[in-house]
């Protein structure tokens, strides 16, 4: 059991590094280039490139997540009771899944197909919010050893 657990946590964590590094790279290199050059070619060069890993990465995320939730927590009934100190940090981590779900699914069905230089700003406000979600996906789960959610 314990080097499963070592397991999916480091496939967890190594997941996480693909993940929250390439938002932050996304939002903090290459979308203040796009906005300044009005580039959407510049941004769909990076997503098509980024997508083929970090597509991947996220499915690796869930699945390790939701199998270390389990192992935390295996009463899955209890993943959403707050009074169980236990709940907060997943509960926490399936609402910034679903946060970051409705974002994806609204930039890659309305916003993507029809980017122009005028939308940049549109695509801008699903960037940063899905980057802040990473981060704290990060906090969240670093929460867990450190108490700071119970
Ligand atoms: C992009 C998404 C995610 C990122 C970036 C992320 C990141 C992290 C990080 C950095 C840790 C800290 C590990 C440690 O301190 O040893 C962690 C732990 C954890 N994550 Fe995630 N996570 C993500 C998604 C999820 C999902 C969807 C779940 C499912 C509920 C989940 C459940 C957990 C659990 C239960 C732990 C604690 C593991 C333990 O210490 O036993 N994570 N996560």
């Amino acid at each position: 059991m314990n080097t499963l657990y070592g397991l999916l946590l480091l496939l967890h964590i190594l997941a996480a590094t693909i993940w929250t590094g390439g938002h932050i790279v996304l939002s903090v290199v290459v979308l203040p280039k796009v906005l300044r050059e009005r580039s959407p070619e510049q941004l769909l060069a990076f997503e098509s490139v980024y997508e083929r890993i970090g597509m991947p990465a996220l499915i690796v995320q869930i699945v390790t997540g939701l199998m270390l939730a389990y192992n935390l927590l295996p009463d899955i009934s209890q993943w959403f009771n707050f009074a169980n100190p236990l709940a907060h940090g997943i509960a926490a981590k399936l609402l910034l899944l679903g946060l970051t779900f409705c974002f994806a699914l609204d930039a890659r069905f309305r916003v993507i197909p029809n980017l122009s230089a005028d939308k940049l700003l549109d695509m801008a406000w699903h960037i940063i919010p899905v980057t802040i979600f990473s981060i704290l996906f990060v906090v969240v789960g670093v929460s867990f050893r450190a108490g700071w959610l119970y």
